[in-house]
């Protein structure tokens, strides 16, 4: 009996380790495939460290690659329409973070298309990713794993939701609108919010504007109670993050 289960167990074990190479952390590649530049915006959990302070400028047709360690927590946003002076010191018309380039424990002002993401590690190695539009939309995104093998998802709204924005929720300058707001961010209200009495998967429901994202991006988080259908899990150790990805 022994044998057997040996003869088999061997050769499954060196095909899993092939396949998912005991590396620590994982590999983030952001690109940019916009026609304009991108500052993506990264904020680590509490306690977990912050690639390149948080924030770097991504012009069009580039890429950069980040490592994060396992178990990493976070999120990455893009950020549109910034100008910071050689200290870093600006603003960006989205996704903002304290007017600095280096966003260092800042969240981006919504709306902002935002990818979450919590990683595992070597004993637990399931990585978990999604797409949000909890707090509005700025930009079309999507998170790719590189290999990982079946089951693994892609995490992205990838269509522009600025065109199709209904006009009560525009975040619009000099006439052109470069970001869709949520319900929660117009009104502040608890029952958008899903917070307070709202505070409940069965208390909160979808608002209009999570009906119109959720129809457009099926792929994302529409609002805080969404169904679980928009988190994806893999075990790949390098991920594809693409702002205007095309679909
Ligand atoms: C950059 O902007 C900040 C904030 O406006 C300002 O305090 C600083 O002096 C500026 N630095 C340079 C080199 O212009
Ligand atoms: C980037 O955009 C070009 C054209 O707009 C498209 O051909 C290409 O597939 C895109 N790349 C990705 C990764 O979406």
């Amino acid at each position: 009996m022994a044998t057997t289960s040996y003869s088999v167990l061997l050769p499954l074990l060196f095909y899993f380790t092939l396949l998912c190479p005991l590396i620590d952390g994982a590999q983030l590649i952001v690109a940019n495939n916009c026609t304009e530049s991108v500052w993506p915006g990264i904020l680590g959990s509490s306690g977990r460290p912050t690639p390149r302070n948080g924030g770097f400028h991504l012009g069009s047709g580039e890429e950069a690659i980040l490592d994060v360690p396992e178990k990493w927590s976070g999120r990455i946003w893009g950020r549109q329409h910034c100008a910071f002076n050689n200290t870093g010191h600006g603003s960006c018309l989205t996704g903002d973070c304290a007017g600095k380039l280096h966003c260092r424990g800042k969240s981006g002002n919504p709306p902002a298309t935002v990818i979450e993401m919590t990683l595992g590690s070597s004993s637990s190695p399931l990585h978990f990713y999604d797409v949000s539009l909890v707090d509005g939309f700025n930009l079309p995104v999507s998170m790719k794993p590189i290999g990982g093998g079946i089951g693994c998802g892609v995490a992205a709204c990838d269509v522009d939701l600025n065109f199709c924005c209904p006009s009560a929720l525009e975040l619009k300058i000099g006439g052109k609108v470069i970001g869709c707001k949520s319900a929660c961010l117009v009104t502040k209200s608890a029952k958008h919010c899903c917070t307070g009495k709202f505070a409940d998967p069965k208390a909160c429901k979808p608002t209009l504007s999570a009906h119109i994202f959720k129809a457009i991006c099926p792929r994302a988080y529409s609002y805080a109670y969404d169904d679980s259908g928009s988190l994806h899990t893999c075990r790949a150790s390098r991920y594809l993050i693409t702002f205007c990805p095309t679909k």
